[in-house]
């Protein structure tokens, strides 16, 4: 549920779709899903309104499958909120994938991430880092779920056509890397 946070459905009254309450007169319980960041589900509980980083790597622009991935991923209630083509200098990629630091494919990972175009998305979304994580599919696209953008797109372990934010953390990191506050428009 979103809008004016002022103004809530009240979701434990299907059969009042039209009642509205002032949410300064709810306890804190509901006070929480008045939050912009917060949804209730049919169920009525309450769900995360998630931001998520979303990189479509160099191995999909190549192959002009942009378009085929954002359509996956808005499939799935993910909305993109900010979005932009860049080219990573090699400073970009290793400051971006510096947790991986020290692993073997480190080196071939930043190679890769700076060998040609990438897209760079913010999506926001219900429980939004872990439904693209979903969307995305196993790191290798071997072992992805079928009808995953890495089953469908990924050509294999390093060339596996998009990345996503693994954490609440890794998430608020990522982004704050990408995109200054001004460009993330909704
Ligand atoms: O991207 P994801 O979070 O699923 O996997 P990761 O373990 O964080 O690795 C980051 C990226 O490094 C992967 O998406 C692959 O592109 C690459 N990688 C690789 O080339 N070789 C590996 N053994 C592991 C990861
Ligand atoms: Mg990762």
């Amino acid at each position: 549920m979103r809008g004016d946070p002022d103004r809530l459905r009240l979701p434990y009254f299907p059969d009042h779709a039209a009642l509205f309450v002032e949410a300064r007169a709810l306890p804190l319980s509901c006070a929480v899903a008045i939050s912009p960041r917060n949804s209730v589900d049919d169920q009525g509980t309450i769900v995360a309104i998630e931001r998520t980083l979303s990189i479509i790597k160099p191995d999909a622009t190549e192959r002009n499958i942009v378009g085929l991935i954002i359509v996956r991923l808005e499939s799935a209630g993910l909305q993109v909120i900010a979005q932009k083509r860049v080219r990573w200098k090699k400073k970009d990629a290793k400051k971006f994938y510096d947790v991986h630091k020290g692993q073997p494919f480190y080196k071939d990972l930043v190679n890769f991430m700076t060998s040609g175009p990438i897209v760079l998305q913010v999506l926001e979304g219900e429980n939004a880092i872990l439904r693209n994580r979903e969307v995305m599919g196993a790191t290798n696209p071997v072992d992805a779920l079928p009808g995953t953008i890495r089953k469908d797109f990924g050509v294999n372990l390093q060339r596996n056509s998009v990345h996503g934010s693994d954490s609440e953390k890794t998430a608020k990191r990522e982004i704050a890397l990408c995109f200054k506050k001004s460009e993330i428009v909704g």
